[in-house]
């Protein structure tokens, strides 16, 4: 169950739309050297972290980390990670349910047959006149954020154990089929080439950090969301072992999905660094040229609609359990009240694309791109770091390798990279970027 919880956390429109737009606005090759390397270096260590400590507490990220103050007479000053975490998750749900809602609308806008015979221009024009639409999007935020509170309000349970094992080898089996027809497209061998060739100067610093992260978003990571769900890891599973094959899961759903989009790109001479409507754009090309494009491109954003839903769940679960420890509240109220401050958030980013389009905030952002800077290049890397400080520095070494129980040389290569190369790393990278920020 946690393997497939998990799973259905990680992978999720993090992989399918976010690693491609934000890999082509950064110049591919280079950032995504740098993104598998942090997701082997930072991103694994990191995750055994969370996994460890939630299954070592049992609770909601806020009070395991409580607790294991407590445990390890440490100051109380480290359980402001659980916090952050809290406050990440909810910015991320409000922009995640709005982009979610993208992907529902586009359900019925590709059975509807609108993408058979579409040229580059239609695509565009039908994505762009979508977003021109606040109420439009309003609508599928809302659809979104009514279906995730009500399942989180029942409870992780087994309705989602059965979506994520059937919905998740399917989205499987349908980006292979999709990769088949990219391969046929003409564009598949300059995919590879601009994935693959790592031309550091296509890339700047800031792509570095945001190859970073995008390496804590797609994992889950650094807000306490895996840490939520390694409460119901058993004892006796492997913690090493089962996150390794999460992040391999997630890396090639990633993968996959990238060669699909810059196949298709290339082969239609459109531009990889189109921002956040580069798969909306691309897909229905693919959908409108492919046997049985329609009927393929529907099940694909069906089922790239219930990849988020599984995400967006694990985004809530660490406020909710929170509360509902602490005040010994109604879960179905929590996840309401939850709901709804983040639904109101959202209409931020729903507005970003149309009638707040030309409101700029710091350094050129509309309010999406500031909510999407902030969480996934700043907050979440940063609770990383702090984890890393806190599991390697802080807890007892005795509570960490009991409940690894791996060979001591792996377990000395596990701290190395909790202790210096995630905390070490991310530092580097945030004062690297502050200082180009500073320095022009
Ligand atoms: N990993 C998810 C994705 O790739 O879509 C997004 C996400 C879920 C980020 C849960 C953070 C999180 F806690």
């Amino acid at each position: 169950m946690f393997i497939l919880a998990a799973a259905g956390s990680a992978v999720g429109l993090g992989n399918i739309w976010r690693f491609p737009f934000i890999a082509g606005d950064n110049g591919g090759g280079a950032f995504i050297l740098v993104y598998l390397v942090c997701i082997f270096l930072i991103g694994i260590p990191i995750m055994m972290a969370e996994v460890l400590m939630g299954r070592e507490v049992r609770s909601s990220p806020i009070n395991t980390l409580r607790r294991l103050v407590t445990v390890s007479k440490a100051s109380p000053a480290w359980i402001l990670i659980g916090w952050m975490g809290v406050v990440a998750g909810f910015f991320i749900l409000s922009f995640y349910a709005v982009i979610a809602g993208w992907a529902m609308d586009y359900v019925l806008v590709t059975a509807q047959g609108t993408f058979e015979g579409a040229t580059s221009a239609t695509a565009s024009a039908t994505f762009n006149s979508f977003l021109e639409s606040p109420l439009q999007l309003m609508l599928w935020q809302t659809l979104f954020m009514i279906i995730t509170v009500w399942i989180v309000a029942r409870g992780v349970s087994g309705g989602l154990e059965l979506a994520i094992r059937v919905f998740m080898p399917m989205l499987f089996i349908l980006l292979v089929v999709m990769l088949g027809y990219s391969i046929t497209t003409g564009g598949f061998g300059e995919a590879t080439e601009f994935m693959f060739r790592f031309e550091w100067d296509r890339m700047g610093v800031e792509g570095v950090l945001a190859a970073m992260g995008q390496a804590f978003f797609t994992l889950s990571l650094g807000m306490g969301a895996i840490m939520a769900y390694g409460a119901y890891v058993p004892s006796q599973a492997s913690v090493p072992g089962t996150v390794t094959i999460i992040a391999m899961l997630d890396t090639v759903v990633a993968i996959a999905a990238g060669l699909v989009i810059f196949s298709i790109v290339f082969a239609n001479g459109l531009e990889p660094g189109q921002g956040p409507g580069l798969m909306f754009i691309t897909l229905p090309l693919a959908f409108g040229q492919m046997p049985m494009g329609t009927l393929f491109g529907t099940v694909f954003f069906v089922l790239v609609s219930f990849a988020a839903i599984t995400s967006a769940i694990s985004l809530i679960e660490p406020a909710l359990a929170f509360l509902v420890e602490e005040y010994n509240a109604v879960r179905s109220r929590v996840a309401i009240s939850l709901g709804v401050i983040t639904w109101v958030l959202g209409l931020g980013t729903v507005f970003s694309f149309n009638v707040w389009a030309d409101v700029h905030l710091i350094g050129e952002r509309t309010f999406f791109d500031l909510l999407d800077y902030l969480t996934n290049n700043i907050m979440l890397p940063l609770g990383g770091l702090l984890m890393g400080l806190f599991v390697g520095w802080v807890l007892p070494r005795k509570l960490v390798s009991e409940q690894l129980q791996m060979s001591s040389a792996a377990l000395q290569a596990w701290f190395v990279a909790v202790r210096f190369i995630a905390p070490i790393g991310v530092a580097t990278v945030f004062v690297y970027t502050i200082l180009r920020g500073i320095l022009g």
